[in-house]
């Protein structure tokens, strides 16, 4: 699972600006790894939708979420209402980007895998990803650690392909099908994305910039997409 970083934190200072409160507004969250991003939308959205290519992972997220309302349930019994502790169902669906979604959305929010693949370490995977973290704790041996990385991890939560841009230009392709009239797209996308904007272009996208942070060896980048 990926360890919200950075680039979680940058993508959901923006997320709040976007949300409505009517019961109709709808958000999809796709990729949602650690559920940050739908877990934030849904403080100030009613009905959130959250996704990710990783099965046992929205099954893990299913299992948290209800024991949370279970939870949130039983202070409704002591005096907290239920409204006060905001309640809400977030629908977790397990889909390769939109392949099992249905309907339409106000808002989607995509932290996409960006990292072109070759510049994809052994030591990126560790920092990022707690599940690994986990299991290496269990081992000492270093040959033994990249055995268990290389067998166990395909790098689902950082490769966005050959230059970082085909799990975003997969995305860009269908995006719209699944976009209300006046929808918005909120995607984060990084300076080792070349050419970033040919691909908007390309799939007829208005796009604006909301914002843009440098980190270490690249620049993080927020966008708004109709
Ligand atoms: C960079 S992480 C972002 C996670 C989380 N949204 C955040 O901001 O911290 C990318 C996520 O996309 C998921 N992912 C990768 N390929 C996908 C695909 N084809 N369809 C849906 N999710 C995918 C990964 O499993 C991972 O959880």
């Amino acid at each position: 699972m990926y360890e919200p970083s950075e680039d979680s934190f940058l993508l959901k200072k923006h997320i709040k600006d976007f949300c409505k409160p009517t019961p109709s507004f709808s958000v999809l969250d796709l990729g949602t790894g650690s559920g940050i991003l739908a877990f934030e939308a849904a403080k100030y959205s009613k009905n959130v939708t959250a996704s990710d290519i990783d099965e046992e992972l929205i099954k893990d997220l299913k299992r948290q979420h209800n024991q949370k309302n279970v939870n949130n349930i039983n202070l409704k019994k002591s005096k907290t209402s239920l409204q006060k502790v905001g309640i809400k169902k977030i629908k977790f669906i397990h889909s390769d980007l939109f392949s099992n979604i249905k309907g339409r959305f106000d808002l989607i929010i995509f932290n996409p895998p960006y990292l072109p693949t070759k510049t994809i370490k052994t030591k990126d995977l560790i920092t990022n990803s707690s599940d690994i973290k986990k299991t290496i704790k269990n081992s000492d041996d270093a040959i033994e650690n990249k055995k268990i990385i290389k067998n166990n991890y395909k790098y689902i939560d950082l490769d966005g392909g050959k230059n970082g841009t085909e799990i975003i230009e997969r995305f860009l392709k269908d995006a719209k099908k699944y976009l209300k009239k006046g929808g918005s797209v909120l995607l984060l996308t990084s300076s080792l994305n070349k050419n970033i904007e040919k691909l908007f272009k390309k799939y007829k996208c208005e796009y604006k910039l909301l914002e843009e942070e440098k980190f270490f060896f690249e620049k993080l980048y927020v966008w708004v997409l109709r």
